[in-house]
């Protein structure tokens, strides 16, 4: 009995140094120091043992009682401590898990910007900027599109004044970096411009990366060459180029540049009306009456520019196919990159 005496101490305190909650130790108290509990069955046993054994092992059960009720009250008086009532008496409960915040993400044009301009980082381009509010000078006429010209059509214009406007394009800053440097240059302008057009292709902002490299023998041949290795590096290796004859003002001659319909591989399909391609960027040999706005010496400088779309990039980098979702907010879409 006295050995049972002794394993039911051990195994009582161990279960009282494992309990958590105050309802552990009531289980506890009632399965050994309850009405049917161990230790209490042992004492109300005693009358059963040889009157010579009574004293010792009697005393052993009220010691081993005592020391239970002590290590319960103990115990007890630990999980009160940290019960949740008294941890948060403070406003601050340390136990609880802290919460997680959400992760903001770059948006996705942020990040199909920043993988353009590095593409033309690596081939040795360095990046300029230039205002959105721009003066009606550089947005058309330092690019050879006179008050009057047909081409103002095309791009629908938010004006500001006579002769402040919203950028339409990014072309303005070839003109300002060709008014404040010297060729050699290589050059991209990545940035917001704005017309007033929308649909599911089009929308009022949008951005564009502007190109230009100006030297002394820079020729058609470059400008593909530079292309096609930009589209190759942003899509893949495999995707065919095209180039057809265009026109643009400020570009002789002037070409838009397709690539092969990322959706189909080129069979044709909705996305790409069927043809099989699809329009990226616009692109030329720099006009020389552009060169002569900045006095630069035509006869011994040549250049050539290029105008993509960034959204147009995106969506077709990730198969999206309208490009208001880029704009409206949507957490549930804009987690995806
Ligand atoms: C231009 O803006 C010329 N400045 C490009 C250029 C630069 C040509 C230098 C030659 C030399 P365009 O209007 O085609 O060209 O626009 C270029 C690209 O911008 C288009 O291919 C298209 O991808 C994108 N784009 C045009 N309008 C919108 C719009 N409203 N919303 C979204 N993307 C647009």
């Amino acid at each position: 009995m006295e050995e049972q005496l002794h394993a039911i101490r051990e195994e009582a305190l161990k279960a009282l140094e494992e309990a958590s909650t105050p309802s552990d130790l009531d289980q506890i108290k009632v399965k050994y120091l309850g009405r049917k509990g161990a230790v209490t069955r042992i004492l109300k046993g005693l009358g059963r043992l040889p009157a010579e054994e009574r004293p010792r092992v009697g005393k052993l059960a009220n010691e081993v009682k005592r020391a239970l009720e002590k290590a319960l009250a103990a115990r007890k008086e630990d999980l009160e401590k940290t019960a949740p009532e008294d941890r948060l008496i403070s406003g601050f409960d340390p136990t609880l898990p802290g919460r997680r915040r959400p992760y903001g993400t770059l948006h996705p044009i942020t990040q199909v910007m920043d993988e353009i301009a590095s593409v033309f980082t690596r081939m040795g381009f360095s990046v300029e900027e230039g205002p959105e509010i721009e003066l009606d000078y550089y947005n058309f006429e330092a690019l050879n599109i006179p008050p009057d010209h047909p081409a103002r059509d095309m791009q629908d214009t938010f004006y500001v004044d006579d002769k402040v406007l919203l950028r339409t394009h990014t072309s303005p800053i070839q003109v300002r970096t060709m008014e404040k440097r010297q060729p050699p240059l290589r050059i991209i302008a990545p940035g917001k411009v704005y017309r007033c057009d929308s649909d599911v292709t089009h929308t009022p902002m949008f951005h564009q990366v502007e190109g230009l490299m100006v030297d002394t023998d820079v020729s058609f041949a470059d400008l593909k060459g530079v292309l096609t290795l930009f589209v190759h590096e942003i899509f893949d290796p495999e995707t065919s180029v095209r180039f057809r004859p265009s026109f643009f003002p400020f570009t002789e001659p002037s070409a838009e540049v397709d690539i092969q319909c990322v959706m189909c591989r080129g069979r044709g399909c909705r996305v790409c009306s069927q043809t099989g391609w699809l329009e990226v960027l616009g692109a030329g040999m720099v006009h020389p009456a552009v060169f002569r706005h900045v006095g630069y010496d035509t006869e011994k400088y040549s250049g050539f520019a290029f105008g993509l779309g960034v959204e147009r990039i995106a969506m077709l980098k990730y198969g999206i196919d309208d490009i208001r979702l880029f704009y409206e907010n949507d957490v549930a879409f804009l987690s995806q990159f």
